[in-house]
């Protein structure tokens, strides 16, 4: 099963995220990093600053989860833009490296492909950072998506664009349609670190970590990766079963263990 630890607060989740990301990174600095966005990972972007001072972050190499399709990518709510402002140009990562699924009408028919090639080009990815939509999706892979769905376009559910709409003028102005890595993609990651926050995310927690694993749940298939981490805190948690366990085996972890 994925390892839940129930932190205190977001930066909490964020600094034992970045620390991680950090010892990669220390170790290979062609570390190749799964980025997400959302309100979800931006503790892990804040605690990561001023850990990376002074570390050498020019090779590292990023790609993010999806993109809306149809939105020019100069607009400051694009994936592309929001990647660039909170992760590239405070983290000081080489532009070239970091890539965004091309969510431009022109060529959206192999832009799932490219993406997957160049993810596979890169060695694939080490750790995925990863949010939940309240209708349980990871990237943007809605209920139903296919477990060994790769890079392709799909349709927003009404939920999500609702949610989205927060970053947007109204929800009219929400794509319908996005690009997403497919849950195939998310599980070739060799990390999952998946982190969630508020009572609004209980129920989609509960069913990812202790429900039946489905595609009516798209986050249940952290299930079947070997080594997923949940982030939550204690209003993500309130629905799960098992809390008191995790917290006991979180509190008795053997040093040796790693994230
Ligand atoms: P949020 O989105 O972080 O903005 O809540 C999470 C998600 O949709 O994956």
């Amino acid at each position: 099963m994925a390892e839940i630890i129930i932190v205190r607060d977001p930066a909490e989740a964020g600094a034992i995220a970045a620390d991680e990301i950090v010892r990669l990174i220390s170790a290979n600095p062609r570390t190749v990093l799964g980025l997400a966005t959302g309100s979800t990972p931006l503790p892990v972007y804040e605690a990561l600053r001023p850990r990376v001072a002074g570390l050498d972050v020019s090779q590292v190499r990023g790609f993010a989860l999806d993109e809306y399709v149809g939105l020019d990518p100069a607009h400051p709510e694009s994936y592309r833009s929001v990647i660039s402002r909170e992760v590239v140009e405070p983290l000081g990562l080489d532009p070239t490296l970091v890539r965004v699924p091309d969510g431009s009408l022109d060529g959206i028919e192999h832009a799932g492909d490219d993406y997957e090639r160049v993810i596979t080009e890169a060695g694939g990815v080490d750790l995925q950072i990863l949010g939940i939509g309240t209708d349980g999706h990871i990237g943007f892979n809605e209920p139903g998506s296919s477990f060994a769905s790769l890079t392709r376009v799909k349709t927003l559910t009404e939920q999500t664009r609702e949610d989205n709409a927060r970053f947007f003028d109204s929800v009219d102005d929400v794509p319908r349609h996005c690009i997403t890595q497919g849950l195939g993609t998310i599980m070739r990651a060799r990390h999952l670190v998946l982190l969630a926050f508020g009572e609004g995310k209980a129920e989609a927690v509960a069913g990812a970590v202790e429900g039946a694993v489905s595609a009516s749940l798209p986050g249940s298939a952290i299930q079947l990766h070997p080594h997923a981490t949940v982030l939550v805190d204690e209003a993500a948690a309130s629905r799960l079963a098992h809390a008191d366990y995790y917290r006991y085996a979180y509190a008795n972890k053997p040093a040796w263990q790693g994230l």
